[in-house]
């Protein structure tokens, strides 16, 4: 194993010419393999400015927002912009909280919400911010514990004990959260130590007219005029160590905060982002594209869809739906509208043909050495084999997934275990009588409180009918065809009974039957019958997709390791990056326009005045605040307006990114914050296997027009006071000065 880290030490220590815009870089190897090109490209800071674990440094104002205090991924970035840890990250990023905080009463999600005081700030319950303390090579200690004569099961395991040791022996008894990950398909093992903090507070969001202006029309599109961010404070006990939330707790001190720039961009100024990219695929072989854009892609597609169809339908007419919906219904369209990208644009861009070349290069190089050809032979060949099967029972496994999903089904389900211990003759008289009373702690209202009942039949009746629509009779479990029979082959009619039948779609006939559970009336419930039918179909087909899983994985190491070797083989020059995997990283590139199409070139900037042009009073989605509406018809933007007196609202980089660098920083070759990244373009939503230069850019809403909405349209300048604003003297002077 030893031969491993020699090998990437020397693929990391190559000094090669690194392509700007592609790849996510991490932090500990900027120096060695980014620095030279950033600076040529504009950069300013030195190496120890961006990332020491000695001295403070940019690297300390980038947090990951995560859920609980030992996160292992993060589903956003912030950036720290005060001294009070004042934290920047996107409206999408905060929505789930702002969500959570809004009653028709004290709607902030259709309103905005702005804390005069420090005492107003609100707690967002369940969010959790993470400072990388320090990151660490870890490959060789990880490694050093398989051995030749482990499968890849064994082998996993062995990693994963290591890996639990080596961050149990970091964690310097709990005050660290240390998480490993694997890199390059598991070639390589780092260890990032983050200090996690979980008194997080809203501080400030505007509307979502604002925050979410152009809704999910607008959504992964250009041009943009979506006011993408919102505000939180980091909190800490006394010593500035992280706490529980407490009346007590005062605003953190930060190591570093990001200083703010008023000077706009330019085409092809340097930018560089940091933050934590979710995932991406970029050494996905072509079978595994294929897979997804012809049959995992348009399963979740379809599902989603007609489920936010059906939010859509009550969330327009009901503020009280439209509250309790918000957040469950961005995410499944934030899904459904990626997948949909992605299937278009990866059959466009020709992403699986350019992979399949590749891999038949790669085949040709294996093919040349007997060694090689031991190795790697038949890897590309599983892999073929292997999503084949995947494809296969796929189906068999989503659809009833996510039709057991629907709201009596789960609800049914958390019968299930009482069930069990009723009818099993295992079961003692007590073991009964425990089952009996522990349904008394299932909290029925918390269960409800966010169901509406138009809504959760209406989805009921449109998935049952796409899930039937999917399987032969003789397909479907024994119990489903039964009940087909009785309703003739109407799935909307089976749908509409289970609803208005069964006790598990309302609240009251729950509680009842926790007041006076027996197994004989789970056992005529139609939901509880539907859902057990469900979970067996899915059973059926679960070992079959898990055995695929399990081998796709194993190949896919040994690809990725055979493509490195490859490459350093045949393109010594070319320096790899790894895959996105929700880890600190940096990614550097100028400001661009771009070409969608022949013929059409796509500004690189956006002004306010599209506000207006796309504004359409009363709508659903793009409506907007009255007082933003005036702002921008009498131009009184203040210090925020661009040097031809506009306001930019967003604008395009070239910075490579992914889910996760949502609320990212993104940068200008000082280090100042110059907006914040939120967002990919539809013509590269196939981006997350294949980075395509001339299409690819990242949407940041510009810092100006987000420091414009805080100040002039919610006149919240007690935040503005809190930042770091630097403005460029005009140029006579500097010259002076000079
Ligand atoms: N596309 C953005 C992302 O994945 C999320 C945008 C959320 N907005 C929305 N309209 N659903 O980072």
């Amino acid at each position: 194993m030893k031969k491993l880290s020699v090998f990437f030490a020397i693929i990391f220590g190559m000094m090669g010419i690194v392509r700007a815009d592609e790849g996510m870089w991490l932090p500990m190897f900027v120096e060695r393999l980014n620095y030279v090109d950033m600076q040529k490209m504009g950069l300013q800071l030195t190496p120890e400015e961006l990332y020491s674990i000695n001295n403070s440094s940019l690297k300390d104002a980038i947090v990951g927002l995560s859920n609980g205090a030992k996160p292992r991924g993060f589903f956003c970035t912030g950036e720290i912009v005060s001294q009070n840890s004042l934290l920047f990250t996107n409206h999408h990023c905060g929505y789930s909280s702002i969500a959570a905080l809004s009653t028709v009463e004290h709607d902030y999600l259709n309103e905005g919400f702005a804390a005069k005081n420090f005492s107003e700030e609100l707690p967002a319950e369940g969010v959790s911010a993470s400072f990388l303390i320090r990151m660490e090579d870890v490959t060789a200690e990880i490694l050093s514990v398989i051995t030749d004569d482990m499968d890849y099961m064994a082998r996993q395991k062995a990693i994963g004990e290591k890996i639990k040791e080596l961050e149990e022996a970091a964690s310097e008894d709990g005050k660290l959260n240390p998480v490993i990950k694997g890199f390059f398909e598991g070639n390589e093992y780092y260890m990032f130590v983050y200090k996690t903090y979980t008194d997080v507070r809203l501080v400030f969001t505007a509307a979502q007219s604002i925050g979410k202006f152009g809704g999910d029309t607008d959504n992964w599109m250009w041009p943009r005029h979506t006011g993408d961010f919102s505000v939180f404070r980091v909190y800490a006990d006394e010593n500035g160590e992280p706490a529980e939330y407490s009346e007590n707790n005062k605003p953190l001190t930060p190591k570093y905060n990001l200083p703010i720039s008023l000077d706009g961009v330019k085409q092809d100024d340097f930018t560089m982002i940091w933050g934590f990219p979710g995932s991406t695929e970029r050494y996905m072989s072509s079978y595994g594209i294929n897979y997804n854009v012809d049959v995992f892609y348009p399963i979740v597609y379809e599902v989603f869809k007609a489920e936010t169809d059906v939010m859509d339908e009550y969330m327009k007419v009901d503020k009280a739906v439209n509250i309790a919906y918000a957040d469950n219904k961005a995410g499944l369209a934030n899904t459904w509208k990626n997948f949909e990208g992605q299937i278009t644009m990866l059959r466009k861009n020709k992403v699986a043909e350019r992979k399949a070349a590749l891999e038949a290069e790669f085949t040709e190089w294996v093919n040349a050495d007997e060694d090689r050809k031991a190795e790697y032979g038949d890897v590309l060949e599983t892999l073929e084999v292997m999503y084949a099967q995947l494809a296969e029972v796929a189906p068999y496994l989503f659809y009833p997934n996510f039709t057991a999903q629907l709201s009596p089904m789960a609800t049914a389900a958390e019968f299930s275990e009482y069930y069990q211990v009723m009818t099993s003759k295992e079961s003692s008289k007590e073991d009964k009588k425990a089952a009996a009373e522990a349904l008394k702690e299932i909290d029925v209202d918390a269960m409800f409180k966010d169901l509406d009942a138009r809504v959760e039949k209406g989805m009921l009746i449109a998935v049952m009918n796409i899930y039937g629509s999917k399987f032969e009779n003789d397909e479907l479990p024994e119990a489903i065809q039964k009940l087909m029979k009785k309703y003739k082959g109407d799935w909307t009619a089976l749908a509409n009974d289970i609803w208005d039948k069964s006790m598990f779609s309302n609240a009251e006939t729950v509680k009842a039957f926790i007041e006076k559970p027996s197994a004989k009336k789970l056992e005529k419930d139609l939901a509880y019958v539907m859902y057990n039918a469900l979970i067996e179909q899915l059973y059926t087909a679960a070992p079959a997709y898990r055995i695929a899983n399990i081998a796709i994985a194993e190949a896919d190491h040994e690809f990725v390791k055979g493509l490195r070797e490859f490459y350093a083989a045949t393109q010594p020059d070319k320096v790899l990056y790894p895959d996105a995997n929700s880890t600190l990283r940096m990614s550097y590139g100028s400001v661009k326009d771009y070409s969608p199409a022949d013929a059409i070139t796509y500004d690189y900037v956006c002004t306010a005045n599209g506000i207006l042009e796309k504004y359409i009073p009363g709508d659903f989605e793009f409506d907007a605040p009255q007082r933003l509406l005036d702002l921008i018809e009498t131009r009184d933007f203040g210090q925020y307006a661009d040097d031809n007196g506009e306001l930019i609202t967003c604008f395009l980089s070239t910075n490579d990114i992914t889910g996760g660098n949502s609320g990212s920083p993104i940068m200008n070759g000082k280090g100042e914050l110059i907006g914040l990244a939120f967002d990919g373009n539809w013509e590269a939503m196939s981006g997350d296997v294949n980075f395509e230069p001339k299409l690819q850019r990242t949407i940041n809403v510009d810092i100006r027009y987000v420091l414009f909405v805080i100040d002039k349209v919610y006149g919240a300048t007690n935040l503005i006071d809190e930042l770091d604003i630097h403005k460029a003297m005009p140029e006579p002077i500097r010259v002076e000065e000079e």
